[in-house]
This record gives C-alpha cells, structure tokens and sequence, in this order.
C-alpha cells in the first residue's frame, strides 16, 4: 500500500519510520517532510494547508492511507476533503478536530461526558470575563484563548490580578488573533502532568502506554513554554491501575459523547492530565499524536502501525489484536536551536548525525532539518528528537545522552534532565 503522510515534525518522522516498516507497506511519502523523512521515507514538496494538491497527490499515486500529524490541517477540514475524494484517511474531521481547536467546545464535551476536569467558565468578551474575576476570590487561575495559539494561547496565574492582564492580552489585545473571540476561564490545578493516548475508530479504543512531556524549556521545568523539550515512556506516575481508571472514566465517556453529539472520533484522542491530590483531571484534549511524546512510543511500538491505523479507518479497530509494545523504557531528548522557544537562528550544518545513528538502541528523529546541497542544516526552532530504548528509564536517559553529545550544530542545546522525574520521583 501507498501511504501519504502530512507534516513535517519529529511526530510525522516516527510515523513515517513506523509505517515503511510494514511488510504492506510499499511507498511512503511525507508532505513536506524533513531531511529525516527524505532517509526513511520520501517527501513530496506540498504545504499541510494546500488542501487540493496534497488530495490530488494521493489520487495521482493511489495512496491507500493519509495519515495527518499537525493540528492546524485537521481542525482545517484537510481529513474532510479526503474522505469526500474516496481516500482513506487517518484522524478526526473538522467537526471532530473541535475538540482540540476550540477550548470552549472540550469544555463541554468534558462536561457532557461527566469527565473530570478543572472548573471552569467561558466568556464571549473581555469586560464580563474581567468582572467575573473581579466577583471571584483572589485565586491562582488560568486564562485560555478559545482557539488554536501555537501552544501559546494558555496564561498560567498566581492571582486575581494576573488573570485580569492575561484577559486584556487575550481578549482585548487580541494577542493570539481570533483564537481569543471567546475565552476560558479556570482554576488552576496543581499537581504532575502527563499523557495518555487512545487511538479509536469513534466505538473501539486502544489506550496506548502513558508518556510524560516536559513543556518547559529549562531543566527543573523553569523557563518559558516551548512545544515540548523531551518525553518518556512508560511513566511511573500512571500505575496500571490509573491507566485502566483513565481509560474507563475520561477515555470512553468522551469518545461516546463525541459519538452522541454527532461528531464521532477517529484518529488519535490525546489527554493532556493533571495528576491531583483530587484524582487524574483532564487540562485539554489534543486530536493527534503529542510531539515529542509520539517518537517514544513509536519506538516502543512492536505492533504493525499500518494495521493498526487501516483498522481504525475502517472502523474496525475490534477485530485486530491489541498492539504489543517494547516493555523497555524509551525516551527522546529534544535538541533545539539557540533562541528558541523565542526567535532563533537556522540554517546551520548539523555534525556527527552518522556517529549517533551506530549507537545501539538509538534513533535520531528529525523536526527542523532540511538538506541544503547535501549537508543537512537546522531549520526550525525543535531540531532533532534523539530517542533511546533501554531496560531502564535511566538506562534510556544515558544512552539518548549519549547520542546527544555525537550531535552538534552552532547554538545547539537541550534540557539535560528528561526523564528524570520518573528516575527520582
Ligand atoms: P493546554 O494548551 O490546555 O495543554 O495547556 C498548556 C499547559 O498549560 C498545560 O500543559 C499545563 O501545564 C497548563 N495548564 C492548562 N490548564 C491548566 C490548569 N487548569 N491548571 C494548571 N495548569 C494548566
Ligand atoms: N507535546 C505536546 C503536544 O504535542 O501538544
């Protein structure tokens, strides 16, 4: 089968490693893909956001799977126009993808499907969001833009008065555009953040191991928020009977109250968590793998991925076996540009990847690469996604290093404790 993925990230060079795996699998191409994805797979020079080439791609070369990373093509309708065109495609619709484009719309899923999550209101403006805060007791809060923000759209705050600020910076100051039309409000949480992710045809699911992110950019989790620096799996912060409670009280109530309000789920449903001294909550939904998160658990992965999607495209994800995983620890360790999660430089030659790929149990994951007249030079603010499977997470944590210190480029850099929350929790 000819398979077609969309993006160009860390995330879509997992998959796209995975999938040419298949022994079904015969040419894989990604859309448009980075020097990682040109080694295992082919890219094919299409934006994620041109809609009509990318579906006139997979008619021309018969594309039997379109599988679609990013958050932006499908909460754009990308998987919509597939399908209207007969092609098989991998993840939720537009109406579907709400669940993550729009927080106000989570919320009420949430909400309908009796899940646990912070309390919260939405407001259509900044003046009655403002006097909400002012009626309130002063409090830590969070402040959300409704809409999709790069990441960026979430204001964490100690108090009343800086929840009042991220409002006007929202909703008044327009920050993150129209994604602050409406915004949330609310409470703040506290407690250790992970991941779990499902993969469901819209009836069955297949919860897969938990993963851990680590979103700040500096070790201890200080600094600013970046995209994600790094991520392990398992993490010994969700035991198996956590697993199991997640799946049963947040995963199945939501994908069936998705079904009830008539946008059912296919794709990759990805809870963001918080782990409080109240229970496992819901923070936010994501409607695809979590980049770094999906690098580790693609490596851990000992199932067909080609199976497992087709099946869930097919809405017959009951009829296959459930996927088996490395019972071994993986994790990725992000290497970044000098400036990044801010403005940062690029086009600099990337040294000792050959060096890093003789490691054992090691693979280098692209993000922001591309090759220039056969060098591959960095070309985006996440750069590589060094990832190692080991009989310990601490064992993974060195050899992912390991590999770290083979890899240099001007301005390089990368948290130096991923993973280490599950090493000294
Ligand atoms: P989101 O885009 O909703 O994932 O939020 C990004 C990050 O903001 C999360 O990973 C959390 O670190 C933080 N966050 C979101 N909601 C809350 C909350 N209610 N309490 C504390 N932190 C939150
Ligand atoms: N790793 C966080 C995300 O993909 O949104």
């Amino acid at each position: 089968m000819n398979i077609l993925v969309v993006g160009s990230g860390g995330r879509e060079h997992a998959l796209a490693w995975k999938l040419a795996q298949s022994p079904r699998s015969d040419r894989v191409w990604v859309a448009p893909g980075n020097a990682g994805t040109q080694q295992d797979a082919e890219n094919v020079d299409l934006a994620v956001d041109d809609f009509d080439h990318i579906v006139q791609f997979a008619k021309q070369n018969s594309v039997g799977l379109t599988v679609v990373g990013p958050e932006a093509p499908l909460a754009g309708g990308l998987i919509d126009a597939l399908d209207e065109a007969g092609i098989p495609a991998f993840g939720p619709s537009k109406d579907a993808a709400q669940l993550e484009a729009s927080k106000v719309f989570c919320k009420q899923i949430l909400r309908r499907a009796d899940v646990p999550t912070a309390e919260h209101r939405a407001f259509q403006d900044a003046d009655s969001a403002v006097f909400y805060l002012q009626q309130q007791e002063d409090r830590p809060w969070v402040v959300k833009a409704d809409g999709l923000a790069a990441g960026k759209g979430v204001i964490v705050c100690e108090n009343q008065e800086q929840a009042i600020d991220a409002v006007q910076r929202i909703a008044r100051d327009k920050a993150f555009g129209e994604a602050g039309d409406s915004l949330v409000i609310e409470e703040r949480l506290f407690g250790q953040e992970a991941s779990i992710l499902a993969i469901t045809d819209g009836r069955t699911l297949v919860t897969l191991p938990a993963a851990q992110d680590h979103k700040p950019a500096l070790d201890g989790d200080t600094g600013p928020n970046t995209g994600g620096m790094g991520a392990y799996s398992p993490t010994p912060l969700i035991t198996p009977a956590a697993q199991a409670k997640v799946e049963e009280e947040i995963l199945v109530p939501t994908v069936h109250a998705m079904k009830r309000s008539r946008q059912p789920f296919q794709g990759v449903l990805y809870a963001g968590l918080m782990v409080t001294n109240q229970g496992i909550k819901v923070l936010e939904y994501n409607v695809r793998f979590g980049d770094p998160e999906c690098q580790p658990l693609m490596m851990r992965l000992d199932s067909d991925l080609l199976d497992i999607f087709e099946a869930t495209v097919k809405g017959d994800l009951a009829s296959i076996d459930s996927p088996t995983w490395d019972p071994r620890p993986s994790v990725c360790v992000v290497m970044a540009s000098e400036g990044y999660p801010g403005d940062y430089t690029k086009g600099h030659p990337i040294r000792g990847l050959g060096e890093a790929a003789q490691l054992p149990d090691v693979k280098v994951f692209h993000a922001g690469t591309r090759e220039v007249d056969g060098e591959i030079v960095s070309s985006g603010g996440r750069v590589l996604g060094v990832t190692a499977v080991a009989d310990t997470v601490a064992g993974a944590k060195l050899q992912a290093y390991r590999a770290v210190k083979c890899i240099r480029w001007k301005g390089a850099w990368c948290r130096k404790d991923i993973s280490d929350k599950a090493i000294h929790p």
